[in-house]
């Protein structure tokens, strides 16, 4: 069994924080979302994982998974050169995936389940295509599926106006080699782009057995700020623990589950988690929330901030209540003038907010 990771496409959604780098690579309580793609796979033992990367991020994505060196895995980097669906980007990699079967995965989704028994059934089942599917509220946006009492997928519509049911796909999913046969089959959607979703309907109208499993746990699709922050906050509060090893004077308190590294320091401060803190972090004067993601070499002076993501060496400076907020790398938001209101920005990398 090999894997297909897609961590190609465009990142329109999650604007302006994907201006200047690859949504997958989002950190979500400090780790980019891609990694914990990558540990779910390496998990269900599987050791050989294409990914596939757009010509303007891979280079970023390339090097942030080599130099994790986190995973004893082969990673082969396949460059898609247009995101022009996901059914293409599988064709793409077809050199690279061959004759065998292949775990499909997202690489901006986040689940809070182990995709190993998924993995397991589809080997002794043996169907053309396996998928996970969980119930949503929102079925107009996503590729939706109508499935019978054996869990046989039926019917699959990708973000239909009307849709048949709320299952949707949530883009992890397993296939044998015959689904090359079905992308050559379809053709480009209303978006212009080769759907999985109908090489997979090409599947179930060859007869073709179609295996769904629905999924009770969270899932995340991570496209959107508030997706983001949410994701951020489901998995501090599920898989955070306290470390500290970092300094932090008598002045200041720490409460809740909080993770403060060695070369980070707390001065003066009350960080109430659960919170997680890069290297290099400084806090100084502030109060940081539950449920905030501070990256490496941020700083956060004279500050209250909570349920926030601050990517890399961000300064947040006099600003008394900074909430719901995302802060690209080396944003500034500081005060110039008086404001006592409450901030809450998506700032991408590189800008300066002042009040
Ligand atoms: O999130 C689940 C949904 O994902 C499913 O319910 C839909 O059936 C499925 O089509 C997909 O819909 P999206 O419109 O959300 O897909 P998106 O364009 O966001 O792409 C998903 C990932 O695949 C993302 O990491 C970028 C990557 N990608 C996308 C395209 C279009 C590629 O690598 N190449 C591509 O050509």
């Amino acid at each position: 069994m090999k894997a297909l990771i897609l961590a190609g496409g465009s990142g329109t959604r999650l604007r302006p924080i994907t201006y200047t780098g690859a949504k997958q690579l989002v950190p979500v309580a400090n780790k980019p979302i891609l990694f914990y793609v990558i540990d779910n796979i390496v998990s269900a033992g599987i050791k050989d994982i294409g990914i596939i990367i757009s010509p303007e991020t891979g280079q970023e994505i390339q090097k942030a998974v080599d130099e994790a060196q986190l995973w004893d895995a082969k990673m082969t980097y396949i460059t898609q050169e247009k995101p022009l669906g996901l059914a293409h980007a599988v064709l793409t990699a077809q050199p690279f995936l061959a004759e065998s079967p292949f775990v499909m995965y997202l690489g901006d989704n986040l689940i809070g389940i182990d995709i190993n028994s998924f993995v397991h059934s589809f080997q002794v089942n043996t169907p053309e295509a396996q998928i996970l599917l969980k119930e949503v509220e929102n079925p107009s946006s996503f590729g939706i599926a109508t499935v019978d009492e054996q869990g046989r997928v039926i019917r699959l519509v990708e973000k239909p106006k009307i849709p048949e049911s709320n299952l949707a796909l949530i883009g992890i999913y397993i296939f044998s080699p015959k689904i090359f046969d079905a992308i050559h089959e379809i053709k480009p959607s209303w978006r212009g782009e080769l759907e999985i979703t109908d090489a997979i309907q090409k599947l179930i109208d060859w007869n073709a057995t179609v295996y769904s499993s629905i999924i009770q746990e969270w899932w995340l699709d991570t496209g959107k700020k508030d997706d983001l922050l949410n994701a951020n906050r489901i998995v501090l509060d599920e898989l955070l623990k306290t470390d500290i090893r970092g300094s932090y004077c008598e002045e200041s308190k720490i409460t809740g589950r909080v993770v403060l590294p060695e070369d980070s320091e707390v001065i003066n401060s009350y960080i109430r988690g659960p919170v997680i803190l890069g290297h290099g972090v400084r806090i100084e004067d502030s109060f940081v929330g539950p449920f905030s993601s501070i990256g490496n070499k941020t700083r956060i002076i004279g500050s209250s901030v909570e349920h926030v993501v601050l990517l890399e060496n961000c300064q947040v400076n006099g600003i008394s209540r900074l909430e719901d907020s995302i802060m690209g790398r080396n944003a500034i938001v500081r005060k110039i003038n008086n404001i006592r209101r409450a901030v809450s920005l998506i700032v991408s990398d590189d800008s300066i907010v002042e009040f």
